[in-house]
């Protein structure tokens, strides 16, 4: 298969961006395309402070990000866009019928060879391999937020073809991320397993009221040596989302056990307490206790 050096991003959001972005930096030419105008040029503004923030991070160089705008384009036609794309990222919302109707409609527009991949959080790439077109040429390609971490999950379905994959793991390697790769289809990624599984945990010593939340993360960050324990994570993430995913393996397993968790959450999220967007969840926000260096002696 021949170098990926054009890439096309469907859905110029928080992950679009972010993912053109690192593209960009890494030299490769980069197209945003959207169905609204307003998203592409609110991108052309924001792509340059990812950059910036990257930067500040220690993860790309000065001189990657000088050059990295001069090689991103915004395109709403999708004829043009995706005329010459070599790989395709997709980044839109999470709805399964329409990533598979944009992905057929751009089947009909790209060359043969273009790869195409989608940043899926929850769906299984088979739910919409067939209907894009080129189930050989299809994978799931996972970014975690790019600006704090560079693993990238690759998980193929039973039709994704090896020739396939060796491009994706190849682009991976050129964009400067590392690639986790999934021999099988499964619901969840590698980090994402094994985080929710830390969670269950977590929130199962705390709703059978074994530990405190407080002491649940200092036996993590103390064994760890981590600065947050699973309950400051979730806060980070947002209780809400916690919650909504809680409920949802509630509902499918019929498990009592997380259907308690899932309780236990959704008395903060009705309380209001959202977790570090809303200033308060497990803990409260800015300074939460974990903060402070007395936490980890039990002081309150
Ligand atoms: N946000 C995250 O932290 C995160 C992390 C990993 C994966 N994901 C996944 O990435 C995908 C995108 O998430 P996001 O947070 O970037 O979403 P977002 O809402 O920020 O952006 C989605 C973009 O898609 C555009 N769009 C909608 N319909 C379109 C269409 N038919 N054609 C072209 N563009 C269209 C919207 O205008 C919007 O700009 C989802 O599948 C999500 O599950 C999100």
């Amino acid at each position: 298969m021949a170098k990926i050096q054009k890439v096309l991003i469907l859905g110029a959001g928080t992950m679009g961006q972010q993912i053109g972005y690192q593209c960009a930096a890494c030299g490769l030419d980069v197209t945003l395309f959207d169905m609204s105008e307003e998203a592409l040029k609110k991108a052309l503004v924001t792509m340059p402070k990812i950059g910036k923030t990257m930067v500040t991070g220690g993860r790309i160089s000065k001189e990657a990000a000088e050059g990295a705008m001069e090689r991103v384009r915004i395109c709403t036609d999708a004829r043009e866009a995706g005329k010459d794309a070599d790989l395709i990222s997709e980044s839109i919302p999470e709805d399964p019928k329409l990533k598979s109707k944009v992905f057929a409609s751009f089947n009909g527009i790209c060359p043969d060879h273009t790869i195409f991949t989608t940043n899926t959080s929850t769906l299984l790439p088979s739910m919409i391999a067939a209907q894009t077109g080129r189930p050989d040429r299809f994978a799931a390609l996972h970014f975690h937020d790019v600006r704090v971490t560079n693993v990238v999950d690759i998980m193929p379905h039973p039709g994704t073809s090896k020739e396939t994959l060796e491009a994706i793991r190849e682009f991976v390697v050129r964009i400067d991320q590392y690639p986790i790769e999934l021999k099988k289809e499964q619901p969840g990624y590698v980090f994402n397993t094994m985080l929710s599984q830390l969670f269950a945990s977590a929130m199962t010593l705390a709703s059978r009221e074994v530990a405190s939340i407080e002491d649940i993360d200092r036996a993590w960050m103390g064994i760890m040596q981590t600065p947050v324990g699973p309950f400051g994570i979730m806060d980070s993430i947002g209780l809400e989302t916690v919650w909504k995913v809680t409920d949802y393996w509630a509902n499918a397993t019929k498990d009592p056990q997380s259907r308690q968790n899932g309780d236990f959450v959704k008395r903060f999220v009705d309380a209001g307490d959202l977790g570090v967007k809303s200033g308060k969840g497990f803990y409260s926000y800015p300074n939460p206790a974990f903060f402070s260096p007395d936490f980890m002696k039990g002081i309150k």
